[in-house]
Protein backbone atom coordinates (compact mmCIF):
# COMPACT_ATOMS: atom_id res chain seq x y z
CA UNK A 1 0.00 0.00 0.00
CA UNK A 2 2.98 2.23 0.82
CA UNK A 3 4.45 1.40 -2.21
CA UNK A 4 1.53 2.11 -3.84
CA UNK A 5 0.76 5.51 -2.30
CA UNK A 6 4.44 6.77 -3.03
CA UNK A 7 3.94 5.22 -6.48
CA UNK A 8 0.93 7.41 -7.10
CA UNK A 9 2.06 10.66 -5.47
CA UNK A 10 5.40 10.59 -7.69
CA UNK A 11 3.13 9.99 -10.44
CA UNK A 12 1.00 13.20 -9.66
CA UNK A 13 4.35 15.16 -9.18
CA UNK A 14 5.39 14.06 -12.56
CA UNK A 15 1.98 14.66 -14.29
CA UNK A 16 2.37 18.64 -12.98
CA UNK A 17 5.43 18.80 -14.26
CA UNK A 18 4.59 17.33 -17.70
CA UNK A 19 1.37 19.60 -17.56
CA UNK A 20 3.73 22.70 -16.32
CA UNK A 21 6.14 22.02 -19.49
CA UNK A 22 4.02 21.21 -22.13
CA UNK A 23 1.31 24.26 -21.21
CA UNK A 24 4.92 26.93 -21.10
CA UNK A 25 5.85 25.05 -24.39
CA UNK A 26 2.17 25.16 -26.37
CA UNK A 27 0.13 27.74 -24.58
CA UNK A 28 2.63 30.66 -24.91
CA UNK A 29 0.96 33.31 -26.69
CA UNK A 30 4.12 35.41 -27.17
CA UNK A 31 5.27 36.07 -30.89
CA UNK A 32 8.85 34.75 -30.91
CA UNK A 33 11.26 36.24 -33.01
CA UNK A 34 15.28 36.52 -32.69
CA UNK A 35 18.11 37.32 -34.22
CA UNK A 36 19.46 34.90 -36.38
CA UNK A 37 17.06 32.85 -36.29
CA UNK A 38 17.59 30.75 -39.15
CA UNK A 39 21.75 30.01 -38.45
CA UNK A 40 20.92 26.73 -38.27
CA UNK A 41 18.38 25.63 -40.39
CA UNK A 42 19.26 28.21 -43.85
CA UNK A 43 23.60 29.69 -42.54
CA UNK A 44 23.18 31.55 -45.58
CA UNK A 45 19.99 33.17 -45.81
CA UNK A 46 20.75 36.38 -44.52
CA UNK A 47 23.47 36.90 -47.21
CA UNK A 48 21.60 35.50 -50.35
CA UNK A 49 18.88 38.28 -49.27
CA UNK A 50 21.93 40.85 -49.35
CA UNK A 51 23.85 39.78 -52.39
CA UNK A 52 20.33 39.94 -54.52
CA UNK A 53 19.50 43.34 -53.24
CA UNK A 54 23.04 44.60 -53.48
CA UNK A 55 22.72 43.75 -57.06
CA UNK A 56 18.98 45.01 -57.58
CA UNK A 57 20.05 48.36 -56.10
CA UNK A 58 23.04 48.78 -58.39
CA UNK A 59 20.48 48.12 -61.40
CA UNK A 60 17.71 49.91 -60.40
CA UNK A 61 18.97 52.37 -57.37
CA UNK A 62 15.45 53.56 -56.88
CA UNK A 63 14.21 49.60 -55.59
CA UNK A 64 16.00 50.60 -52.65
CA UNK A 65 13.01 53.02 -51.05
CA UNK A 66 10.48 50.82 -52.95
CA UNK A 67 11.12 47.67 -50.91
CA UNK A 68 11.58 49.72 -47.71
CA UNK A 69 8.01 50.85 -47.98
CA UNK A 70 6.86 47.59 -49.03
CA UNK A 71 7.85 46.13 -45.81
CA UNK A 72 6.68 49.13 -43.16
CA UNK A 73 2.97 48.93 -45.63
CA UNK A 74 2.93 45.43 -44.63
CA UNK A 75 3.52 46.06 -40.64
CA UNK A 76 1.24 48.59 -40.79
CA UNK A 77 -1.67 46.57 -42.41
CA UNK A 78 -2.46 43.38 -40.52
CA UNK A 79 1.16 43.09 -38.99
CA UNK A 80 4.86 42.00 -40.33
CA UNK A 81 3.30 38.64 -41.98
CA UNK A 82 3.77 39.23 -45.85
CA UNK A 83 0.11 39.59 -46.17
CA UNK A 84 1.12 42.57 -48.98
CA UNK A 85 2.93 39.79 -51.04
CA UNK A 86 -0.06 38.07 -51.65
CA UNK A 87 -1.83 38.28 -54.97
CA UNK A 88 -5.97 38.73 -55.47
CA UNK A 89 -7.88 35.20 -56.21
CA UNK A 90 -11.44 35.24 -57.39
CA UNK A 91 -12.89 35.24 -54.33
CA UNK A 92 -10.88 37.83 -52.76
CA UNK A 93 -9.62 40.96 -53.35
CA UNK A 94 -5.96 41.52 -51.51
CA UNK A 95 -4.20 44.63 -50.15
CA UNK A 96 -1.64 44.94 -52.67
CA UNK A 97 -5.05 45.67 -55.15
CA UNK A 98 -6.17 48.69 -52.67
CA UNK A 99 -6.28 52.13 -54.70
CA UNK A 100 -3.96 53.05 -52.14
CA UNK A 101 -1.02 50.47 -52.85
CA UNK A 102 -1.34 50.86 -56.78
CA UNK A 103 1.73 52.72 -56.29
CA UNK A 104 3.76 49.93 -54.13
CA UNK A 105 6.93 48.90 -56.01
CA UNK A 106 9.09 45.84 -55.70
CA UNK A 107 7.09 42.67 -55.57
CA UNK A 108 9.07 41.07 -58.38
CA UNK A 109 12.36 41.58 -56.23
CA UNK A 110 10.83 39.77 -52.95
CA UNK A 111 9.56 37.20 -55.25
CA UNK A 112 12.97 36.01 -57.26
CA UNK A 113 15.09 36.70 -53.83
CA UNK A 114 12.42 34.02 -52.08
CA UNK A 115 13.02 32.09 -55.23
CA UNK A 116 17.05 32.12 -54.51
CA UNK A 117 16.18 30.84 -50.87
CA UNK A 118 13.80 27.81 -51.62
CA UNK A 119 16.24 26.72 -54.30
CA UNK A 120 19.10 27.13 -51.10
CA UNK A 121 16.80 25.75 -48.00
CA UNK A 122 13.39 24.54 -49.58
CA UNK A 123 10.49 25.84 -47.45
CA UNK A 124 12.52 27.24 -44.45
CA UNK A 125 12.83 30.94 -44.55
CA UNK A 126 9.32 33.06 -44.43
CA UNK A 127 8.11 35.77 -47.01
CA UNK A 128 7.80 38.02 -43.88
CA UNK A 129 11.28 37.72 -43.42
CA UNK A 130 12.38 38.15 -47.11
CA UNK A 131 10.83 41.58 -46.44
CA UNK A 132 12.11 42.10 -43.32
CA UNK A 133 15.40 41.45 -44.52
CA UNK A 134 15.53 43.09 -48.14
CA UNK A 135 14.01 46.29 -46.50
CA UNK A 136 17.02 46.75 -43.80
CA UNK A 137 19.07 45.83 -46.65
CA UNK A 138 18.16 48.89 -48.45
CA UNK A 139 18.87 50.79 -45.49
CA UNK A 140 22.47 49.78 -45.55
CA UNK A 141 22.93 49.71 -49.37
CA UNK A 142 21.97 53.38 -49.59
CA UNK A 143 24.67 54.05 -46.70
CA UNK A 144 22.73 53.89 -43.75
CA UNK A 145 22.93 51.74 -40.58
CA UNK A 146 22.88 48.14 -40.62
CA UNK A 147 20.18 46.59 -38.44
CA UNK A 148 20.01 43.76 -36.56
CA UNK A 149 16.91 42.79 -37.28
CA UNK A 150 15.16 39.74 -35.40
CA UNK A 151 13.71 36.89 -37.87
CA UNK A 152 11.61 33.82 -37.37
CA UNK A 153 8.33 35.62 -38.27
CA UNK A 154 5.72 32.84 -40.10
CA UNK A 155 3.31 34.06 -42.82
CA UNK A 156 -0.35 34.52 -43.20
CA UNK A 157 -3.16 33.97 -45.04
CA UNK A 158 -5.34 36.86 -44.87
CA UNK A 159 -4.85 39.94 -47.23
CA UNK A 160 -8.08 41.83 -47.88
CA UNK A 161 -8.04 45.40 -49.34
CA UNK A 162 -10.58 46.11 -47.02
CA UNK A 163 -8.29 46.22 -44.66
CA UNK A 164 -6.03 48.66 -46.19
CA UNK A 165 -7.44 52.19 -45.59
CA UNK A 166 -8.40 51.61 -41.76
CA UNK A 167 -4.68 51.11 -41.24
CA UNK A 168 -3.22 53.93 -43.74
CA UNK A 169 -2.35 57.00 -42.73
CA UNK A 170 -4.37 59.77 -44.73
CA UNK A 171 -2.08 61.63 -46.59
CA UNK A 172 -3.00 65.00 -45.24
CA UNK A 173 -3.00 63.52 -41.35
CA UNK A 174 -2.15 65.87 -38.57
CA UNK A 175 0.57 65.29 -36.28
CA UNK A 176 -1.99 63.86 -33.75
CA UNK A 177 -3.61 61.74 -36.18
CA UNK A 178 -0.72 60.44 -36.92
CA UNK A 179 0.99 60.24 -33.38
CA UNK A 180 -2.19 58.61 -32.67
CA UNK A 181 -2.01 56.01 -35.54
CA UNK A 182 1.64 55.25 -34.86
CA UNK A 183 0.13 54.73 -30.89
CA UNK A 184 -1.90 51.94 -31.91
CA UNK A 185 1.15 49.95 -33.14
CA UNK A 186 3.01 50.86 -29.66
CA UNK A 187 5.08 53.22 -31.45
CA UNK A 188 5.97 56.21 -29.53
CA UNK A 189 6.21 60.07 -31.25
CA UNK A 190 9.76 59.46 -31.61
CA UNK A 191 9.49 56.20 -33.35
CA UNK A 192 7.18 58.11 -35.87
CA UNK A 193 9.68 61.62 -36.17
CA UNK A 194 12.76 58.48 -36.38
CA UNK A 195 10.28 56.04 -39.06
CA UNK A 196 9.49 59.42 -40.91
CA UNK A 197 13.25 59.35 -41.47
CA UNK A 198 12.91 56.94 -44.04
CA UNK A 199 11.94 59.15 -46.57
CA UNK A 200 15.31 60.15 -46.88
CA UNK A 201 15.41 57.52 -49.52
CA UNK A 202 12.36 57.07 -52.39
CA UNK A 203 10.01 59.16 -54.55
CA UNK A 204 6.56 59.50 -54.17
CA UNK A 205 4.09 60.22 -56.89
CA UNK A 206 3.01 64.03 -57.83
CA UNK A 207 -0.56 62.80 -56.69
CA UNK A 208 0.56 62.50 -53.36
CA UNK A 209 1.46 65.75 -53.03
CA UNK A 210 -0.07 67.92 -55.82
CA UNK A 211 -3.02 69.52 -53.23
CA UNK A 212 -0.15 71.03 -51.66
CA UNK A 213 1.00 72.70 -55.02
CA UNK A 214 -2.37 73.71 -56.92
CA UNK A 215 -5.63 73.61 -55.24
CA UNK A 216 -4.65 73.84 -51.75
CA UNK A 217 -7.81 76.02 -50.72
CA UNK A 218 -11.06 75.62 -52.50
CA UNK A 219 -9.62 78.53 -54.77
CA UNK A 220 -7.50 77.02 -57.45
CA UNK A 221 -3.80 77.52 -57.46
CA UNK A 222 -2.95 78.19 -53.95
CA UNK A 223 -0.48 76.34 -52.77
CA UNK A 224 0.17 74.94 -49.17
CA UNK A 225 1.74 78.08 -47.29
CA UNK A 226 3.83 75.65 -44.93
CA UNK A 227 5.97 74.86 -47.89
CA UNK A 228 8.72 77.07 -48.58
CA UNK A 229 7.54 78.85 -51.70
CA UNK A 230 10.99 78.36 -53.93
CA UNK A 231 10.33 74.50 -53.07
CA UNK A 232 6.59 75.01 -54.48
CA UNK A 233 8.04 76.55 -57.48
CA UNK A 234 10.41 73.61 -58.16
CA UNK A 235 7.81 71.01 -57.25
CA UNK A 236 5.28 72.63 -59.91
CA UNK A 237 8.08 72.57 -62.38
CA UNK A 238 8.04 68.68 -61.90
CA UNK A 239 4.45 67.92 -61.42
CA UNK A 240 2.18 70.03 -64.18
CA UNK A 241 -1.46 70.53 -62.87
CA UNK A 242 -3.36 67.14 -63.23
CA UNK A 243 -0.15 65.01 -63.43
CA UNK A 244 -0.16 62.50 -60.60
CA UNK A 245 2.37 59.76 -62.18
CA UNK A 246 5.82 61.60 -61.87
CA UNK A 247 7.99 60.44 -59.42
CA UNK A 248 10.10 62.88 -57.20
CA UNK A 249 12.43 62.72 -54.29
CA UNK A 250 10.81 62.55 -51.01
CA UNK A 251 14.35 63.84 -49.80
CA UNK A 252 15.47 66.97 -51.93
CA UNK A 253 18.84 67.23 -51.01
CA UNK A 254 19.69 63.34 -51.59
CA UNK A 255 16.82 61.29 -52.66
CA UNK A 256 19.39 58.14 -53.12
CA UNK A 257 21.43 58.01 -49.74
CA UNK A 258 20.36 57.16 -46.25
CA UNK A 259 21.60 60.49 -44.70
CA UNK A 260 20.04 63.29 -42.65
CA UNK A 261 19.27 65.31 -46.39
CA UNK A 262 15.27 64.52 -45.34
CA UNK A 263 15.47 66.17 -42.01
CA UNK A 264 17.38 68.85 -43.06
CA UNK A 265 14.72 69.12 -45.77
CA UNK A 266 11.75 69.38 -43.52
CA UNK A 267 13.19 71.68 -40.90
CA UNK A 268 13.19 73.88 -44.13
CA UNK A 269 9.98 73.78 -45.15
CA UNK A 270 10.55 71.55 -47.43
CA UNK A 271 9.18 68.35 -46.63
CA UNK A 272 7.33 66.62 -49.82
CA UNK A 273 4.34 65.20 -48.40
CA UNK A 274 1.97 67.03 -46.15
CA UNK A 275 2.57 64.31 -43.26
CA UNK A 276 6.47 64.83 -43.16
CA UNK A 277 5.86 68.60 -43.03
CA UNK A 278 3.66 68.07 -40.15
CA UNK A 279 6.07 66.74 -38.08
CA UNK A 280 7.14 70.87 -37.06
CA UNK A 281 3.96 71.00 -35.76
CA UNK A 282 4.45 68.87 -32.45
CA UNK A 283 7.09 70.06 -29.72
CA UNK A 284 8.74 66.35 -29.28
CA UNK A 285 8.82 65.59 -33.28
CA UNK A 286 9.97 69.26 -33.93
CA UNK A 287 12.49 68.71 -31.73
CA UNK A 288 13.87 65.59 -33.14
CA UNK A 289 13.81 67.20 -36.73
CA UNK A 290 15.48 70.63 -35.75
CA UNK A 291 18.27 67.61 -33.88
CA UNK A 292 19.21 65.84 -36.43
CA UNK A 293 18.70 68.75 -39.10
CA UNK A 294 21.69 70.73 -37.05
CA UNK A 295 23.51 67.13 -36.12
CA UNK A 296 26.87 67.14 -37.98
CA UNK A 297 26.88 63.18 -38.39
CA UNK A 298 24.23 60.81 -38.58
CA UNK A 299 25.54 58.89 -35.66
CA UNK A 300 22.68 59.59 -33.56
CA UNK A 301 19.90 58.85 -36.12
CA UNK A 302 21.37 55.67 -37.20
CA UNK A 303 20.77 54.23 -34.14
CA UNK A 304 17.44 55.58 -33.29
CA UNK A 305 16.64 54.50 -36.61
CA UNK A 306 17.64 50.91 -36.35
CA UNK A 307 15.81 50.19 -32.84
CA UNK A 308 12.76 51.86 -34.05
CA UNK A 309 12.88 50.30 -37.25
CA UNK A 310 12.63 46.83 -34.98
CA UNK A 311 10.43 48.00 -33.33
CA UNK A 312 8.12 48.15 -36.13
CA UNK A 313 9.10 44.77 -37.27
CA UNK A 314 7.70 43.41 -34.24
CA UNK A 315 4.48 44.36 -35.01
CA UNK A 316 1.44 41.60 -35.28
CA UNK A 317 4.18 39.12 -35.97
CA UNK A 318 2.96 35.17 -36.51
CA UNK A 319 5.06 32.26 -34.72
CA UNK A 320 4.54 29.08 -33.07
CA UNK A 321 2.62 27.81 -36.22
CA UNK A 322 -0.10 30.36 -36.24
CA UNK A 323 1.31 31.21 -39.89
CA UNK A 324 3.03 29.80 -42.53
CA UNK A 325 5.96 29.41 -44.21
CA UNK A 326 4.66 30.28 -47.76
CA UNK A 327 6.53 28.27 -50.50
CA UNK A 328 5.71 31.62 -53.71
CA UNK A 329 5.76 34.75 -51.68
CA UNK A 330 1.78 35.84 -53.75
CA UNK A 331 -0.52 33.09 -52.75
CA UNK A 332 -0.72 30.74 -49.62
CA UNK A 333 0.39 26.88 -49.99
CA UNK A 334 -1.80 24.64 -51.61
CA UNK A 335 -3.39 22.53 -48.92
CA UNK A 336 -1.82 19.70 -50.27
CA UNK A 337 1.76 21.27 -49.59
CA UNK A 338 3.08 21.50 -45.79
CA UNK A 339 1.77 24.74 -44.67
CA UNK A 340 3.16 24.17 -40.95
CA UNK A 341 6.44 26.23 -40.39
CA UNK A 342 9.47 23.74 -39.41
CA UNK A 343 10.05 23.35 -36.14
CA UNK A 344 12.82 25.34 -35.51
CA UNK A 345 12.98 24.52 -31.47
CA UNK A 346 14.83 27.43 -29.53
CA UNK A 347 16.34 26.72 -26.30
CA UNK A 348 14.05 27.55 -24.04
CA UNK A 349 11.97 24.73 -26.13
CA UNK A 350 14.51 21.96 -25.98
CA UNK A 351 14.71 22.30 -21.98
CA UNK A 352 11.17 22.17 -21.57
CA UNK A 353 10.94 18.59 -24.06
CA UNK A 354 13.68 17.98 -21.99
CA UNK A 355 12.59 18.14 -18.73
CA UNK A 356 9.55 16.27 -19.58
CA UNK A 357 11.56 13.29 -21.05
CA UNK A 358 13.53 13.55 -17.83
CA UNK A 359 9.68 12.93 -16.21
CA UNK A 360 8.86 10.24 -18.18
CA UNK A 361 12.11 8.48 -17.54
CA UNK A 362 11.36 8.97 -13.55
CA UNK A 363 7.39 8.02 -13.83
CA UNK A 364 8.40 4.90 -15.77
CA UNK A 365 11.29 4.22 -12.70
CA UNK A 366 8.82 4.62 -10.06
CA UNK A 367 6.01 2.50 -11.51
C1 LIG B 1 4.20 58.60 -41.02
C2 LIG B 1 3.50 57.84 -41.76
C3 LIG B 1 3.80 57.68 -43.21
C4 LIG B 1 3.13 58.22 -44.25
C5 LIG B 1 1.90 59.11 -44.17
C6 LIG B 1 3.80 57.82 -45.45
C7 LIG B 1 3.39 58.15 -46.70
C8 LIG B 1 4.08 57.88 -47.85
C9 LIG B 1 3.66 58.23 -49.17
C10 LIG B 1 2.34 58.94 -49.51
C11 LIG B 1 4.62 57.87 -50.03
C12 LIG B 1 4.62 58.08 -51.54
C13 LIG B 1 4.00 56.89 -52.22
C14 LIG B 1 3.90 57.07 -53.71
O1 LIG B 1 3.47 58.13 -54.15
O2 LIG B 1 4.20 56.12 -54.45
C15 LIG B 1 5.65 57.26 -49.26
C16 LIG B 1 6.81 56.75 -49.78
C17 LIG B 1 7.76 56.11 -49.04
N1 LIG B 1 7.66 55.79 -47.70
FE1 LIG B 1 6.34 56.49 -46.40
N2 LIG B 1 4.87 57.06 -45.13
C18 LIG B 1 4.91 56.93 -43.77
C19 LIG B 1 5.78 56.18 -43.03
C20 LIG B 1 6.81 55.44 -43.58
C21 LIG B 1 7.62 54.50 -42.87
C22 LIG B 1 7.40 54.11 -41.41
C23 LIG B 1 8.54 54.03 -43.74
C24 LIG B 1 9.60 52.99 -43.53
C25 LIG B 1 10.22 52.80 -42.39
C26 LIG B 1 8.31 54.70 -45.00
C27 LIG B 1 9.09 54.57 -46.12
C28 LIG B 1 8.80 55.14 -47.35
C29 LIG B 1 9.71 55.07 -48.49
C30 LIG B 1 11.12 54.51 -48.50
C31 LIG B 1 9.03 55.66 -49.56
C32 LIG B 1 9.51 55.78 -51.00
C33 LIG B 1 8.91 54.64 -51.80
C34 LIG B 1 9.44 54.46 -53.20
O3 LIG B 1 10.41 55.12 -53.57
O4 LIG B 1 8.89 53.62 -53.93
N3 LIG B 1 7.24 55.53 -44.88
N4 LIG B 1 5.29 57.26 -47.94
Amino acid sequence: IIEMASGSAALSVVAVAMAAALLALCGSTEAHTQFGAYNKTCPQAEDIVFKEMTAVVAKSPGLAGSLLRLFSVDCFVGGCEGSILLDSTTNNTAEKDSPLNKGLRGYDVIDSIKAKLEAACPGVVSCADVLALAARDSVRITKGPYIPVPTGREDGNRSSAADVTPNTPKPDASITGLITFFGKFNLTAKDLAVLSGAHTIGKAHCSAFSTRLYNFTASNNISDPTLDANYTATLRGQCAAGDLATLVDLDPNSGTTFDLGYYRGVAASMGLLSTDGALLLNEDTRAYVTCQANATAPAEFFADFAASFINMSKIGVLSHHKGQIRRHCSAVNPLSASSQAPVTMGAHAAVLLASSFVSIVALALVL
